[in-house]
């Protein structure tokens, strides 16, 4: 219940406040703080077509916004003010279903300020300063990684790569990033090394699985208990089998096809199923689901058709679940990166492309690997391999556009244009 109740608060606050907010349930739901709002949920329990009483997340959504509202005329503006533009919203939010409570949450600006607050109890309003009446909105982009702060990540595949580039990248930007991944080791090293870093709670590992629904709609439930929702999806994991269409054995493609395809709806399902929640009570707020492409789903790849196969098939997932998912304000797009040649898939010294182009005598008169490198960077107009700063730089287009949904952006150094 928890797992459903925080997003609908999440989503009270993100409303209220026009920026991002952590939601943390109580452990002790018996120490009611004086200024929590309370609103009970009596009208959400309906009776379904069984006679069976359920709870309904539409009802309470209504409940929730109407009760809000109330309880913000009611505190605003004070006497205390002063005449000054304050606007105040609770840091605390009791829900009740008549004489039992359901939950009671704790609400601040970043996790651990939250956190505290629920460590002591400390349920002073949230204040902000409003801006003048006439400040417009500005039309420059300075500080376009500040799009992310203070938000709520989560990156599939965080680990290493691509998906350890961008766990980095949007910790350092001031977000909160869930580091999912089979990898729970390298995640909880990766999450160690953001956190000492930043000095602050910026990563937190968690394992999954990608082709499992159990595994997924398990993180996603972790990820609403420990920030309370979700702003930023970014389905990364992903796994390439290269093979002849003529050899490659059916287990191989499935493999590849079972975690960069049907991983991406798996993990889709379970992230816009916790943001609708989060819509439901914030129709103002968007947010982004982000599919890690590549190049290759936008140009064939000899030898690599399952790759390439289950990333052009990933183009179609995103321009679909974006039609579908635009009603609750959730954008969907693909980021195809060219290869990214410093990262682990190819410069691993044992098993890296490089070092099997190499032994494979894949690039004619090649004898070491910087030989091998050199040739496929000769092939990019503009000379190297994409990295993780390119990437990113895509992500925060993405995230800080409000205007566009459901395309395929490339990041490919000029190697794939569009038609
Ligand atoms: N490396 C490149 O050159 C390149 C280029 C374009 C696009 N991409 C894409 O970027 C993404 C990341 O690729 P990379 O090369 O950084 O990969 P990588 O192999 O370096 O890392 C992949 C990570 O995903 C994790 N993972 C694998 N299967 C998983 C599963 N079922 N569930 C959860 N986690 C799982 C691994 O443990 C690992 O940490 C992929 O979608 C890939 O197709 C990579």
């Amino acid at each position: 219940m928890i797992t459903v109740l925080a997003p609908l608060v999440r989503g009270l606050c993100l409303n209220a406040a026009n920026a991002p907010r952590f939601v943390l349930a109580a452990v002790d739901k018996t120490a009611v703080p004086k200024n929590a709002l309370t609103i009970d949920l009596e009208s959400a329990y309906r009776k379904d077509d069984t006679g069976t009483m359920s709870f309904n997340e539409t009802a309470a959504a209504k409940a929730l916004s109407e009760a809000y509202a109330a309880w913000e005329f009611e505190i605003s503006p004070s006497a205390a003010d002063q005449g000054r533009p304050v606007k105040k919203h609770p840091s605390a939010i009791l829900l009740k279903r008549g004489g039992e409570t359901l939950g009671l949450f704790w609400i601040d600006r970043d996790i651990d300020a939250a956190r505290k607050r629920r460590e002591t109890a400390d349920d002073s309003f949230i204040e902000e300063t409003l801006p003048p009446a006439d400040t417009v909105k500005k039309l420059g982009s300075a500080g376009r990684s500040d799009v992310v702060k203070n938000r709520v990540a989560v990156v599939t595949g965080g680990a290493q790569g691509f998906g350890e580039q961008i766990s980095l990248g949007l910790a350092s930007s001031g977000a909160l990033v869930f580091i999912a991944d089979l990898n729970l080791n390298g995640a909880e090293a990766l999450a160690k090394k953001i956190n000492a870093a930043q000095g602050r709670t910026a990563a937190i590992a968690v394992k999954a699985d990608v082709t499992s629904e159990e595994s997924a709609e398990a993180l996603f439930a972790a990820i609403a208990r420990e920030a309370g929702g979700l702003d930023l999806c970014v389905s990364n994991a992903g796994v390439l089998q290269a093979g002849s269409v003529l050899e490659q054995e059916l287990k191989s493609f499935k493999f590849t096809t079972d975690v960069n395809y049907t991983g991406y709806f798996i993990v889709t399902k379970f992230a816009s199923r916790l943001l609708r929640l989060q819509y439901l009570t914030s129709p103002v707020w968007k947010t982004d689901i982000i599919q890690i492409n590549s190049k290759s789903g936008l140009e064939g790849s000899n030898k690599n058709g399952a790759y390439a196969g289950s990333k052009f098939g990933s183009v179609g997932l995103t321009a679909s679940f974006a039609l579908e998912l635009i009603d609750y304000n959730i954008k969907v797009n693909s980021i195809c990166p060219g290869n990214f040649f410093d990262g682990p898939l190819w410069s691993d010294p044992e098993k890296g492309l490089f070092v099997q182009y190499l032994q494979a005598g894949k690039v004619a008169g090649a004898r070491t690997i910087a030989d091998v490198k050199a040739y496929y960077e000769g092939r990019v107009p503009m000379k190297r391999g994409c990295e993780g700063p390119d990437v990113m730089r895509a992500i925060y287009y993405i995230v800080e556009q409000e205007y566009e949904t459901g395309q395929a952006v490339p990041v490919t150094g000029g190697q794939v244009m569009l038609h």
